[in-house]
């Protein structure tokens, strides 16, 4: 249990808010011109909480599936909660909850059904037009993220997803236009989610199908990829500063964090060298350029990446603003995992921690965690820092009383609002904000579950569909609105 150090105070301009992506909550899968992403094509598995080898698997005979797929079929990224038509309805709640800022991100097969169109689809535009004018109705700054795993599929039957070069002035273009029409309502972006991911679940980040790749080893093309996704967002950068002079442009990473499972020297070093795997990506986009310990990974594996001319000289020049991660659990590591327990997390596996609470998925919940991910990657990167995704993924139910009473969401709100407290006025991190993930409920991404609850607000719907798609205010609702109006100071 964390309980803060210091009295407990936010900067007056923090930016308090929740946070979604397009693929987790909008649905409309086939409407006024959207194209199909590879996220359209995850079917809803039911092998169980931890099973993530199982949840992210995915060949073409599955692709195959989902393009033959009937209406019966369970694709729950197509319904989502249905944002695509509630958004009024659920802004208007966001801004009762007094958010400054909402986190979400655009669908880049709305904006262009195919990547290659020459034109940009204009119902899509005007799909996020409206959205982001709805958002400035109520004072909320949009933070929107560019790609948030939706890759299109057709970038996906077409160059093997993000693995082609073809990809990265693709998404040049579809930056470009996102900068030019929303540039004068969106000041906070962010290039890549999770730009660390496509190394651990590399069909959802960066659309690579494994069976696709026998002229090459498969992990030599995700680094190539990920090569890409850098040169793409290093080039979005560099546009979205010249198109938008006060945009602050931000990276995205996995804030994961193992602690050593002994002070073993070796498990020390162990848990050092994993943990460093973490920052890989986000030293590029911070540095501007790759660091050694990558270069070296990649060689000792015996593989290359392929730079082309003027590759080094992006990097240098598309360096981010500030970082942001997302942030839910720890877990430790050890220099042998033999005969320890594991325990689940976010789309990783790691040595149980015998000292903290698991949520019913098996993430072990530590708010200490986030005052020590702060510190570390602030002392890392002297840039400002904005946590964009937090939360608990719960079962919650509706009671007798027609409510949802959630204290469980609250004290974990709790505790990680005490934690970034002291980061900031006892450890001097420069924190912008903070942004509950799953702000009202949304398909999960790992297991594609409803029923994996994120929200303040309660969507009537399961994993297979039913429902009414009616929204309900949880307990936690009225308590984040509480946090927010007293700036973070009260939370009891
Ligand atoms: C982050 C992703 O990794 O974790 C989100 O950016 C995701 O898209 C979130 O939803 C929580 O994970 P999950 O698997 O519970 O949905």
């Amino acid at each position: 249990m964390y309980t803060n150090h210091s009295p407990l105070k936010f900067p007056k301009n923090f930016l308090w808010g929740g946070a979604t992506a397009a693929n987790q909550v909008e649905g409309a899968w086939n409407v006024d011109g959207k194209g199909m992403t590879i996220e359209d094509c995850l079917p809803y598995r039911e092998v169980g909480v931890a099973d993530l080898t199982k949840q992210f698997a995915f060949s073409s005979k599955d692709l195959e599936e989902a393009l033959n797929a009937g209406p019966e079929a369970n694709y729950p990224k197509r319904r989502g909660i249905d944002f695509y038509h509630y958004y009024k309805e659920d802004i208007k709640m966001f801004a009762e909850m007094g958010y400054k800022v909402f986190r979400m991100s655009i669908c880049w097969s709305r904006i262009f059904t195919d990547p290659e169109d020459e034109q940009p689809n204009e119902a899509g535009i005007a799909f996020y037009l409206d959205m982001f004018k709805e958002c400035k109705k109520y004072g909320i700054e949009p933070l929107v993220t560019l790609s948030h795993y939706d890759v299109p599929l057709a970038l996906v039957q077409k160059y093997r997803g993000w693995y082609g070069r073809e990809a990265v002035e693709l998404f040049v273009k579809y930056a470009r236009v996102c900068f030019e029409r929303f540039g004068s309502y969106v000041k906070y972006w962010l290039t890549f989610n999770e730009v660390d991911a496509m190394l651990r679940h590399p069909v959802t980040s960066g659309g690579l199908i494994e069976d696709q790749f026998n002229d090459v080893p498969f992990e030599q093309a995700m680094y190539q990829a990920m090569h890409h996704q850098m040169i793409a967002s290093a080039k979005a950068v560099q546009i979205g500063h010249e198109l938008c002079p006060d945009s602050l442009i931000g990276c995205m990473m996995t804030k994961l964090c193992f602690y050593p499972f002994t002070c073993k020297p070796e498990d020390n070093l162990a848990t050092q060298q994993r943990m460093r795997t973490l920052y890989r990506y986000v030293d590029i986009q911070v540095f501007g350029e790759y660091p050694i310990y990558l270069k070296k990974e990649i060689s000792n594996k015996g593989y290359t990446v392929h730079f082309e001319e003027g590759d080094a000289e992006e990097l240098k020049k598309g360096t981010v603003d500030f970082v942001s991660f997302s942030y839910y659990m720890t877990s430790c590591w050890a220099a042998s995992t033999e005969g320890l327990e594991m325990s689940p997390g976010n789309t990783v596996n790691g040595v149980k921690n015998p000292y903290l609470p698991s949520s019913e998925w098996g993430w072990q919940t530590d708010a200490s965690g986030l005052r020590y991910s702060l510190v570390e990657l602030y002392d890392r990167y002297r840039k400002p820092l904005f946590i964009v995704e937090n939360g608990l993924g719960a079962k919650d139910k509706v009671s007798e009383d027609g409510k949802v009473h959630d204290p469980y969401r609250e004290e974990y709100l709790k505790e990680h609002v005490c934690a970034m407290s002291d980061a900031i006025n006892e450890d001097g991190v420069d924190l912008m904000g903070y942004t509950w993930w799953g702000c009202i409920d949304l398909v999960s991404e790992s297991t594609r579950q409803l029923s994996k609850r994120y929200g303040f607000i309660y969507v009537d719907e399961d994993d297979y569909g039913n429902g009414t798609f009616k929204r309900i205010k949880k307990d936690s609702f009225n308590y984040y609105k509480q946090v927010i109006e007293s700036n973070g100071e009260n939370i009891d």
